[in-house]
């Protein structure tokens, strides 16, 4: 057969312009621009159609976390395509790499969770919970317990019900949401007043979920979710009081707890899963991104004994799954990234090596006169551009320093994200030191462009 023509360069721009709406997108903007395509990546760099190299800081979206470039991903996604392209999880049916990724996640995460329910993505995931938690109260008997409590500036996904559980406003604008969901304060001491120390802080807003409980009743709240970092939030490091008392209240009202971990797992904070991190032991995980590392799409969620009990010892069937739920491709992809991650010590990486050393050049960014706070956990960062330290004072929206601030950086090879004000960076975990230095001596002159272009 012969080989098909690919356009490249200025020819894709012209092709995505004319005929791809893309994610998360002005359209109207972007329709005036053009896009930039990007052509191939290897370790921690990206390649885009002009020739640029950039430092991914980001990941991808969060995901890359083994690096591209890996063969053993690719052998293995390969090898089980020629076996098994597809099959379902429907039907009493399964197949070898749902089953064995299935006993996988088992080993690495906390000892009540022996079970999965496999998704295509972490929106599904999240989408997954709403059912399952609501389902699990109704096999409790007490289907009054309906809502589930939230944060502001949470991200949990893009579906309609993943929307809902976020607290992002401008996506509650558009598409309707579902009912049952409240949402309450988040711990992001930065962007408080301040008149608390970050540990009053942390239990402060911890108990704003309990003014919640008793405000719709504790007899109507089903569970609790929050991302252990909250990552397009704006990477908020929660105080350290913050979580164990959100256990406490978790476990004072029988409440279940979820913890997304679709950016925090698979070592993004140096350990497994946030909840490790933190210590806290919740009912349900979410997760997605870096359980492939990105190679191919593939969610799920983590249930504890608690529920995955309720659901099997009372029956019934539970009305729910995808059809792409513990695609095989998918799974042997997980197996091999979690191989990897295993044989390399990655996640150790992130906690002990890597993580440390970046966090060094980091603490320094807060150096800079932009600079009101840098923090990071793991290989989780963020930095937050303010117009003067003392008196702290931030910048105007309208003013969109933090898009300049990226744009800067692109033009300048590196990828960090713009959350408002807030510049983030999640880079791979085989960063190297000598490509760590780059991404901290990018950042700094960056940050020196960004501030001579707004003055
Ligand atoms: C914490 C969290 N949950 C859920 C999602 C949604 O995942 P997906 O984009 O795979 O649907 C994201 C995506 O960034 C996320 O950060």
């Amino acid at each position: 057969m012969a080989a098909i023509e690919k356009p490249t360069g200025p020819d894709l721009q012209e092709l995505d312009r004319e005929h791809h709406l893309h994610p998360f997108t002005d359209h109207k903007e972007l329709h005036e621009k053009k896009s930039r395509i990007i052509t191939s990546a290897d370790g921690v760099y990206i390649f885009d159609s002009d020739g640029n190299k950039i430092l991914d800081g980001m990941s991808g979206l969060w995901c890359v976390n083994a690096g591209y470039g890996r063969d053993e991903i690719v052998d293995a996604a390969a090898a089980q395509m020629r076996k098994l392209p597809y099959y379902n999880n429907f039907f009493q049916c399964a197949h070898p790499p749902s089953i064995e990724l299935a006993a996988m996640l088992q080993e690495i995460s906390q000892p009540q969770f022996n079970r999965v329910f496999f998704a295509g993505s972490g929106s599904e995931s999240n989408d997954t919970i709403v059912r399952a938690v609501r389902r699990y109260w109704d096999l409790m008997d007490q289907p009054e317990r309906q809502t589930i409590i939230s944060r502001k500036n949470a991200y949990h996904g893009s579906t309609v019900a993943a929307a809902s559980l976020g607290g992002m406003t401008p996506m509650h604008k558009q598409g309707g949401l579902i009912p049952g969901i409240e949402h309450v304060e988040q711990p992001y001491w930065f962007g408080s007043d301040r008149s608390l120390s970050p540990d009053e802080f942390g239990i402060a807003t911890a108990r704003s979920i309990e003014d919640k409980i008793n405000e719709v009743g504790p007899g109507k709240i089903a569970a609790f979710i929050g991302e252990p970092v909250q990552g397009a939030g704006g990477v908020i490091i929660p105080p350290d009081s913050y979580w164990p008392e959100v256990q406490r209240i978790c476990d004072e009202y029988g409440i279940l707890l979820i913890s997304d971990e679709v950016i925090c797992g698979f070592g993004r904070m140096g350990e497994w899963f946030g909840a490790d991190y933190y210590g806290t032991r919740p009912d349900f995980m979410p997760f997605a991104k870096g359980v492939t590392s990105g190679y191919l799409p593939l969610g799920g969620v983590m249930i504890s004994d608690r529920v995955a009990d309720v659901l099997i010892d009372k029956g019934g069937e539970f009305y729910h799954g995808y059809t792409y739920s513990g695609h095989p491709a998918s799974c042997a992809v997980a197996i091999e990234n979690i191989r990897i991650l295993q044989r390399e010590n990655l996640v150790e990486r992130v906690k002990n090596d890597i993580g440390p050393y970046l966090k060094k050049g980091w603490d320094k960014l807060a150096e800079h006169p932009l600079v009101g706070e840098a923090r990071m956990v793991g290989l989780l960062g963020a930095l937050e551009l303010v117009k003067t330290k003392e008196p702290m004072e931030r910048f105007e929206e309208k003013q969109g320093v933090g898009t300049i601030c990226r744009d800067f950086l692109i033009n300048n090879g590196l990828v960090m994200r713009a959350v408002g004000d807030t510049m983030v960076a999640a880079p791979p975990f085989i960063l190297s030191y000598e490509e760590a230095d780059e991404l901290i001596e990018k950042a700094w002159k960056c940050l020196d462009l960004t501030q001579q272009a707004i003055a």
